[in-house]
């Protein structure tokens, strides 16, 4: 894939990770743009990147980027997204894809309007190896019918109300917070194992702190620094939710989602109990599936490519986690790219994908504000 080169906008925790990521699979980083000049050009000694770019607009007329990546907080994901496609290169933008419906409904517009452009939204998690083992399984008939689907993302960096990050503000994150921020993978990852769409939905939400206190000055993605002064914000984004779910062709699930359970680092959980088998993944183990069965003992599938139904880099007992995700998600986008046929079914997340999510959301909040089920 050498012949197609990027460029990464946000340089906080998304900035290094997608560039690790690109360089794994042969991407080459032209360069990488922050929120200031100073901040692209530190990134790019950091990172040994030849440029820091000195606005947004100098990424999009480099004519050697032949496709952006966008890692900047939610509220400038929509006018980003929008004008990569607008300057005629591909864009893959992190989750969620922009603030509201409206945002999102307007860039599947777009992305439709430039069909030999690929756009595509991070939802990362669906590529761990024993997921894709689960959906396959599923795909196979293997788990049967399914009668419900269960589980969480559950985190605990903003469990004390000194805890603070641009995410906490509706005005950069997005009405929603844990469920928007977190449930999304989840409630991706659901419906692209299962191949079930969530029709319905019941949410009750949970605001702990309804104040908290923001660090004069920036704060990274997951920081435990203290901050020396602070100032007190109102907050009206949740920091925990459950919601009751209901999927086409009758299957039932719940599943909660929290920033402030202790203990829990970055915890997603699954579990899909089918008329046949059962299934259970957690991302704090990612190399094991476990199967659950009625009528014989239990199995614990390890993660080996030689036991899987589809492939995976890294031999049996090589333990992949978090970064892979990414690299298999860069890659499908990127072989996608590299085919060149962009009337074929995508292999990554596309806009439509992060579109939903975003419908979800709204539905979510509705339900949580009316106290009545709401359907998508
Ligand atoms: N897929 C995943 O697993 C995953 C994980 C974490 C974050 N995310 C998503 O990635 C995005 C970024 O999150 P993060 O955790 O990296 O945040 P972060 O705060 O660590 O980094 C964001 C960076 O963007 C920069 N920035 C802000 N405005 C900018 C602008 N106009 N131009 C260029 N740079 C700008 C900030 O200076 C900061 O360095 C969010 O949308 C988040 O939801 C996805």
């Amino acid at each position: 894939m050498s012949e197609i080169s990027a460029a990464m906008i946000g340089t906080g925790f998304m900035g290094w990770v997608h560039v690790e990521a690109l360089r794994r699979i042969g991407v080459r980083v032209v360069g990488i743009c922050g929120s200031t000049p100073a901040k692209s050009d530190a990134a790019a000694k950091q990172l040994g990147l030849g440029r820091g770019y000195q606005s947004f607009d100098d990424v999009l007329n480099d004519d050697e980027v032949h496709s952006i990546h966008i890692g900047t907080p939610n509220r400038s994901h929509f006018e980003m997204a929008k004008r990569v496609l607008e300057a005629g290169k591909h864009v893959l933008c992190e989750k969620p894809l922009a603030m509201t419906s409206d945002e999102s409904s307007q860039l599947v517009r777009i992305s439709a309007e430039h069909p030999d452009l690929a756009a595509g939204v991070n939802y990362n998690i669906r590529f761990n190896a024993l997921c894709q083992e689960a959906r396959q399984r599923i795909q196979d008939g293997d788990v049967g019918n399914i009668f419900h689907i269960n589980g969480s993302y559950v985190q605990d960096w903003l469990i004390k109300p000194t805890d603070y990050n641009w995410r906490v503000l509706a005005s950069e994150g997005g009405d929603l917070r844990a469920v928007s921020d977190i449930g999304t993978h989840w409630l991706d990852l659901i419906q692209r194992t299962t191949g079930l769409e969530v029709e319905a939905v019941f949410a009750d939400l949970y605001t702990v702190y309804p104040t908290r206190q923001r660090p004069m000055g920036e704060v990274a993605t997951f920081s435990n620094e203290a901050a020396a002064e602070t100032e007190a914000v109102e907050i009206t984004t949740e920091d925990y939710g459950a919601i009751l779910l209901r999927f086409q062709g009758g299957a039932r699930g719940t599943v909660h989602v929290s920033q402030v359970t202790a203990g829990r680092k970055n915890c997603l959980r699954f579990e899909i109990a089918g008329s046949k088998k059962s299934l259970y993944w957690n991302s704090e183990s990612p190399n094991e599936l476990w199967i659950g069965h009625r009528d014989e003992a239990n199995e614990l599938l390890m993660r080996d490519p030689a036991l899987l139904v589809n492939a995976a880099d890294y031999p049996g007992g090589h333990n992949e986690g978090y970064a892979d995700s990414f690299k298999y998600c860069f890659r499908a986008f990127y072989e996608y790219i590299a085919r060149g046929d962009f009337s074929a079914e995508p292999t990554f997340p596309t806009f439509a994908d992060g579109h939903r999510e975003i419908v979800l959301c709204e539905a979510i909040l509705q339900s949580h504000q009316t106290g009545s089920w709401v359907e998508v």
